[in-house]
């Protein structure tokens, strides 16, 4: 006990029960039909596919997905490299940190809700943006950022991102097609929320850690993007909370499967049809652990607000409309504000 620095020290309501719920788990959905010549003369499994999605989304926020289309061996490069990246020294990987100024890059002082999160990460922007709107200027210090910082090793890191970012872009575009028309709207309708993106990749790595009752890898939170697309190791440590009666469910680990997660615009657009789910990280004493997440997001400009279709006098928007740029741009300086204020080193 008590072997871990006291700002990774979670309130004792945070503290993970040492026992795994792993009923039935969460919904893992067969992606095939997606890719089956025959679904096209059968539409009938592109309807249970949707269905199916529905229902998933409306009562986890969270499902897998197998048979998905993303090349196992593009997903297996990026492990690799991944870990070469990360067995670097911290001064090393600390080159290409990010800060107040560069939004992406290397970090290793990530905290969820003001607790420091058991972990190391490294970003990149799948679409380094041309247009960044002049009401995301941050503040007097200068301006944001937003282009990649690639390490010099490993060498290939840089290409095998971008080979896998591609194919998981395409996965998460079609989830969103079969969750649009889950919705009553045309396959799509999405689409165009994401013509200049700023969804990223992050590479996350755990180490073992000498007290996993006190600390978390990732604190509880919900994503503020459209849809996450996860690979997640064999070593297992991600939690959803079940919306029925808010126990901590393990997602099991599945080979080459992903899990998909609902996010915060998602819920908005679907004005509540959708809740993202709330989520946490348990680390290990014994294994380091790898995860690679794909956070779908739309461009700066786009204003987040209920869809029309989906509201009318019975169903009133329950959101007002905010601009995801500014959203962005503010989270990410009231983080390291917040970091400077408390006198954590960053
Ligand atoms: C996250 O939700 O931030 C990370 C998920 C994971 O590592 O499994
Ligand atoms: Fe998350």
């Amino acid at each position: 006990m008590g072997e871990v620095d006291q700002a990774f020290i979670q309130e004792p309501e945070h503290r993970p029960k040492l026992s795994i719920i792993e009923p039935e788990g969460i919904p893992l959905i067969d992606l095939s039909p997606l890719s089956c010549p025959d679904s096209i003369s059968d539409p009938k499994a592109i309807e249970v596919l949707v269905r199916e999605i529905g229902n998933a989304c409306k009562n986890w926020g969270f499902f897998q997905v197998i048979n998905h289309g993303v090349p196992q061996e593009k997903r297996e490069k990026v492990e690799t490299a991944a870990r070469k990246f990360f067995a670097q020294p911290l001064e090393e990987k600390r080159k290409i940190r990010r800060d107040e100024i560069r939004v992406v890059g290397y970090f290793d002082t990530e905290h969820t809700k003001n607790v420091r999160d058991w972990k190391e990460v490294f970003d990149f922007l799948v679409e380094e943006p041309t247009l960044v709107p002049s009401s995301t200027e941050p503040d007097d210090k200068g301006e944001t950022q937003w282009f990649n910082q690639w390490p010099e090793n490993p060498p290939e890191l840089r290409e095998v991102l971008e080979e896998y970012s591609q194919e998981v872009e395409k996965l998460s575009l079609k989830l969103m097609g079969l969750i649009a028309l889950s919705l009553g709207l045309p396959e799509d309708r999405f689409k165009g929320y994401f013509k200049d993106q700023t969804s990223f990749i992050r590479l996350n790595h755990y180490p073992p850690c000498p007290s996993p009752q006190l600390a978390l890898g990732v604190g509880p939170h919900k994503d503020a993007g459209a849809l996450t697309v996860l690979a997640q190791d064999e070593v297992g440590g991600l939690e959803v909370k079940r919306k029925t009666d808010g126990e901590w469910i393990r997602v099991r680990p599945t080979p080459n499967a992903y899990i998909i997660n609902v996010g915060d615009i998602l819920q908005v657009w679907s004005n509540d049809k959708y809740e993202s789910a709330e989520h946490r990280v348990m680390v290990n004493s014994e294994k380091e652990r790898f995860s690679v997440p794909f956070l779908l997001f739309p461009a700066h400009y786009t204003e987040v607000k209920p869809l029309e279709e989906l509201t009318n006098k019975q169903n009133p928007a329950k959101y007002r409309p905010y601009s995801w740029g500014k959203f962005m741009t503010l989270r990410k300086l009231s983080n390291f504000k917040k970091l400077k204020a408390e006198n954590i080193q960053i």
